[in-house]
């Protein structure tokens, strides 16, 4: 929590606990978390107060906390009192990165969730091994997708892992031009997405009869094992329309067999509609990254299941993570403008020294 924050919390922990008394619904408030949007309260009502004459006083409680909007819900922690942060704080990727070091081997940072704690995927997890980012224009993907390379190549070394960036639209990945972890320069032409994807596909295949597995964790990096493998695509969409059958079929086999032999797909797409992504395509894609979407229906398509009220998301990298049976895990997306991002990737990466010499900081210290 920040110190700045204290006070304020402080304060408005006492209008609460004032509110109450005042009428005649004593409680106490017993902790909370602070999210990057969201603050919580945990309150403890006194034994004969019932939930639905706390509920009532929501009106009340916003008013005297000066908050626009209050919702009170029961929760494993008590009652939850939930309002908006006056500092939203904005969740930067290398202050994000830093706080979260040191990063296991093979995991993605992807932001801060809404109770304050960073988030990352663990890509050897079956849990994990493919992600599918859906949502609306200006959702976040795009800056999703970028921020997950980026803190993969801030906390590998091109040994450890490599990247295949695809983007028909061309303006996604032009920061990651030059990084050495790419074995290819950023791919923005159909044909040529194909051909990768094959070559990856066919890769993988060598890798299965050869018994080849990347390390899953640092104590098992040797100087001879093979790198992960994880392709980036943007605009899922507009490959699977323009290429359809030979895309889907060699996305398929990626996605069915690409994670013991260390191959990831990573993709983003406006509308994951049965129309456009198969259903065996979207069944192994297992964990879903859902922003904002238009409709209850569309977050039901982009996420696999209903209730998750993804169209209610406030956009620009606000996300849920779901994945297996588990709730849905709301987090701000962490984010670097392109503009530092490219200035950070050449700072690093710039000139024509080899890799060695020019590995981050943040690369030593996970390996
Ligand atoms: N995590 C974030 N934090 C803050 N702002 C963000 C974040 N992600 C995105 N934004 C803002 O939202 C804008 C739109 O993001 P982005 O281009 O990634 O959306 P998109 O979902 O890819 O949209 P489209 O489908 O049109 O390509 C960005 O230009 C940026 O200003
Ligand atoms: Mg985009």
């Amino acid at each position: 929590m920040s110190h700045s924050l204290r006070p304020y919390l402080e304060y408005q922990a006492d209008r609460v606990e004032a509110v109450l008394a005042a009428h005649r619904a004593p409680g106490r408030v017993t902790g909370g978390t602070v999210g990057p949007r969201l603050i919580r309260f945990f309150l403890n009502p006194a034994p004969n107060i019932r939930f639905a004459a706390i509920k009532r006083l929501a009106d009340d409680l916003a008013l005297a906390m000066q908050v626009p909007t209050l919702t009170i819900e029961r929760g494993k922690e008590g009652i939850i009192l939930e309002f908006s942060n006056p500092n939203p704080r904005p969740v930067t990727l290398l202050d994000l990165l830093a706080e979260a070091m040191p990063i296991p081997l093979s995991t993605v940072l992807l932001g801060l969730t809404d109770t304050g704690a960073p988030l990352l995927a663990r890509l050897a997890a079956p849990e994990v091994a493919h992600i599918l980012v859906a949502g609306t224009t200006g959702s976040g993907k795009s800056a999703l997708l970028r921020t997950m390379a980026a803190s993969l190549v801030l906390t590998h070394t091109p040994k450890l892992l490599e990247l295949l960036c695809i983007d028909p639209k061309g303006r996604t990945f032009p920061a990651f031009q030059g990084v050495p972890h790419l074995k290819r320069r950023p791919i923005t032409q159909i044909p040529e997405a194909l051909e990768a994807l094959q070559s990856a596909a066919r890769m993988m295949e060598a890798r299965d009869r050869r018994g080849e597995e990347p390390p899953t964790d640092s104590d098992a990096v040797q100087g001879t094992s093979v790198p992960r493998l994880v392709i980036f695509i943007d605009e899922l969409a507009d490959l699977l329309m323009q290429g359809e059958a030979p895309f889907t079929d060699v996305l398929t086999r990626l996605v069915q067999r690409g994670r013991q032999a260390g191959v990831h797909v990573v993709a983003a797409t406006q509308h994951p509609s049965a129309a456009i992504l198969s259903s065996v395509m979207r069944a192994n894609f297992p964990l879903r990254l859902v922003g904002r979407v238009v409709s209850a229906e569309d977050a039901r398509v982009a996420s696999g299941r209903a209730g998750t009220n993804a169209h209610l998301l406030n956009g620009r990298g606000d996300f849920l993570a779901v994945g297996g049976g588990e709730e849905p895990i709301r987090f701000q997306a962490a984010y670097m403008d392109e503009k530092d991002l490219k200035k950070q990737m050449t700072a690093l990466y710039g000139g024509a020294a080899p890799y060695a010499s020019q590995l981050p900081m943040l690369a030593m210290s996970s390996v």
